[in-house]
C-alpha cells in the first residue's frame, strides 16, 4: 500500500513539473508580476490606468462598469466620473470606440479584447510585455517589443517610462538580443512606473476571473474540511475494524 502511494505521489510531482516547464516555454525571459488581486487600492488604481490608457483601443467586453464598482468597492459616481470616459450606461460593458478597419489601417492589427488576456498569456507575460517596449527606428511606430516581436501596438507609456533601447551581446561572433535598458529618463520614477504597471496587471488579472479571490478562499475551507474529515473517517475505520483484527 505504502509503495503504491509513493508511486502515485512521484508520478504527480513528475507530471506537475513537466507541465510547469512546458507552460513556461522558451524565448525572452519573463519577469515575475507579483500581483496581489486582494489589494483593493491597487485594483482601483489599475482600473483607472486601464480606462485612461487602454480602453481607447482595447475592449473588455465581458466586464461591466457596475460589476467593477461592486467588486472593487467603488460608488456609482466614482466609476461614472473616473472610469467611464465614453459616458456609457453604468450597466454597460467596457467597449472601445475604435473600429476594426481604422485599427488595421493605423496599426496593421486589431487590438484584441483584453477581458481574458491575463488567463491566455499569464500575468508574468503581461507584466514583461508592458515593460519591454524599446526604440526601433525600422518600425512605423518607432518601437518594438522584446517579448512580442514586431508588435503593432504603439508604446503607450514612453513618456512616463522613458525611452529604452535594445541591448545586444556578442556570442561566438553573433549579435544576440539580451534585453532592454532605459537610455532616456521618463517623467515617472522607475518605482512609480513599476507600481503603475503592476496595478494595471492586477486589474487585468481580476477581470480575467472576477471570482478568483472567492475561489481561492473557498479552496482553503475545502482543504480544512477534508483534513478534519480525514481524521474522523480514520477514527471510524479504526473503531469498525477493532474487533476484526
Ligand atoms: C493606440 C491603440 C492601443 C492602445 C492605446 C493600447 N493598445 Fe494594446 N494593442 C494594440 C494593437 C494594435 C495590438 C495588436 C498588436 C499586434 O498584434 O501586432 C495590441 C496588443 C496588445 C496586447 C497583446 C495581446 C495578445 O495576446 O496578443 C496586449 C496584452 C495589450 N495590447 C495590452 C494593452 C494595454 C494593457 C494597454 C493600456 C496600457 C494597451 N494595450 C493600449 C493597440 C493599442
Amino acid at each position: 500500500m505504502k509503495k503504491i502511494i509513493l508511486v502515485l505521489l512521484l508520478t504527480t510531482i513528475a507530471m506537475l513539473s513537466t507541465g510547469l516547464t512546458l507552460a513556461s516555454g522558451g524565448g525572452y525571459p519573463k519577469s515575475p508580476a507579483n500581483v496581489d488581486v486582494t489589494d483593493m487600492a491597487s485594483l482601483q488604481r489599475g482600473a483607472k490606468v486601464f480606462t485612461d490608457y487602454c480602453l481607447s483601443c482595447h475592449s473588455a467586453k465581458f466586464v461591466r462598469f457596475n460589476r467593477v464598482a461592486t467588486d472593487l468597492g467603488m460608488t456609482e459616481s466614482e466609476v461614472m466620473d473616473n472610469l467611464n470616459h465614453l459616458g456609457v450606461k453604468f450597466g454597460s460593458t467596457m467597449t472601445a470606440a475604435i473600429t476594426e478597419d481604422y485599427a488595421k489601417e493605423a496599426f496593421g492589427a486589431f487590438p484584441p479584447d483584453l477581458s481574458l488576456v491575463a488567463r491566455s498569456r499569464g500575468v508574468d507575460w503581461l507584466y514583461t510585455y508592458l515593460i519591454s517596449f524599446y526604440a526601433d527606428p525600422t518600425k512605423t511606430t518607432g518601437h518594438n517589443n522584446a517579448i512580442f516581436k514586431d508588435v503593432g501596438m504603439p508604446n503607450i507609456f514612453w513618456k512616463q517610462e522613458g525611452v529604452k533601447k535594445a541591448v545586444y551581446e556578442e556570442h561566438d561572433g553573433e549579435k544576440v538580443f539580451v534585453g532592454v535598458e532605459v537610455v532616456e529618463k521618463g517623467t515617472m520614477a522607475p518605482e512609480e512606473f513599476d507600481t503603475m504597471i503592476r496595478d494595471l496587471v492586477s486589474f487585468l488579472s481580476y477581470i480575467g476571473e472576477p471570482n478568483q479571490t472567492y475561489r481561492k478562499s473557498l479552496g482553503i475551507y475545502v482543504l480544512v474540511f477534508l483534513f478534519i474529515f480525514f481524521g474522523i473517517a480514520y477514527a471510524m475505520k479504526k473503531d469498525y475494524w477493532k474487533d476484526v483484527h
